[in-house]
């Protein structure tokens, strides 16, 4: 089955509402894409301009966290309906720099997963390793552990629509990209553990992103790996750039 590529801006904590809204105005003609899905996951205060701005555009919004609540006493959080009606359709959950900073761990990330879902959003779930972690040689017992924690419960219907994007933490904003092989091999080695937990037709349908230093000059040999269906794009998503990445 030929999976149709995904390519997903991660903007971080950048861009004021009226900075994201020139900046959609800017990509709009350049990520123009018949053949590959254009994701803006942005801070949660531009959603609303900015699915605003991408209106009538090929361009589908997603936020960069939720909580997992239905509602109720959790100052500062926002949960999936809220998205949800917003009109958020994607959502990433377990960015390295959740995990790290905000020490957001398997079990709570397991708990937001299954939200989104409920609410009628599609996950975009990171795993990742660090460099110490690749040295000693347990990048794959890692990354194996971080999606079955963080799938515990969760059907093969739903893993089937989802997105996994790996994203080895020492290559997130360095400048230091996986070499193609190193993320062929891991991307891979997620749709063959999906196929373990699951079946084959769900390990062939769930689509698998490349994030990490991601730029318009590695984008098309990356996406161009059997088990590459894209990429998560940190940096290079806040300029022009991004429209050459989504046509590599
Ligand atoms: P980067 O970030 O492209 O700036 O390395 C990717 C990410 O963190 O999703």
């Amino acid at each position: 089955m030929a999976r149709r590529k995904i390519v997903a801006g991660n903007w971080k904590m950048n861009m004021t509402p009226s900075q994201a809204v020139a900046l959609c105005a800017e990509l709009k003609d350049l990520v123009k894409s018949d053949s590959v899905d254009v994701v803006y996951c942005v801070p949660a205060i531009d959603i609303v301009p900015v699915v605003e701005a991408v209106k009538g555009t090929n361009v589908k919004v997603g936020a960069e966290n939720m909580y997992f609540e239905e509602k109720g006493a959790y100052t500062g959080e926002i949960s999936a309906a809220m998205l949800k009606d917003a009109g958020v359709e994607f959502v990433i959950i377990g960015h390295s720099e959740r995990r790290d900073y905000f020490k957001e761990d398997d079990a709570l990330l397991n708990k937001k997963v299954a939200k989104a879902f409920e609410a009628g959003l599609t996950p975009i779930l990171c795993c990742g390793e660090t460099l110490e972690q690749r040295e000693m040689g347990v990048t794959m017992d890692w990354i194996r552990l971080q999606i079955k924690s963080d799938l515990a419960g969760i059907t093969a219907d739903q893993v089937k629509s989802m997105v996994i994007a790996y994203e080895p933490i020492w290559a997130i904003g360095t400048g230091k990209t996986a070499t193609t092989e190193q993320a062929e091999e891991v991307c891979k080695g997620i749709r063959e553990c999906i196929a373990e937990m699951y079946d084959a037709a769900t390990a062939d349908a769930v689509r698998i992103q490349y994030g990490g230093s991601v730029n318009a000059g590695n984008a098309a040999e990356l996406f161009a790996q059997p088990d590459i269906d894209g990429g998560l794009v940190g940096g290079a998503s806040l300029k022009a750039d991004f429209g050459k990445i989504v046509n590599y």
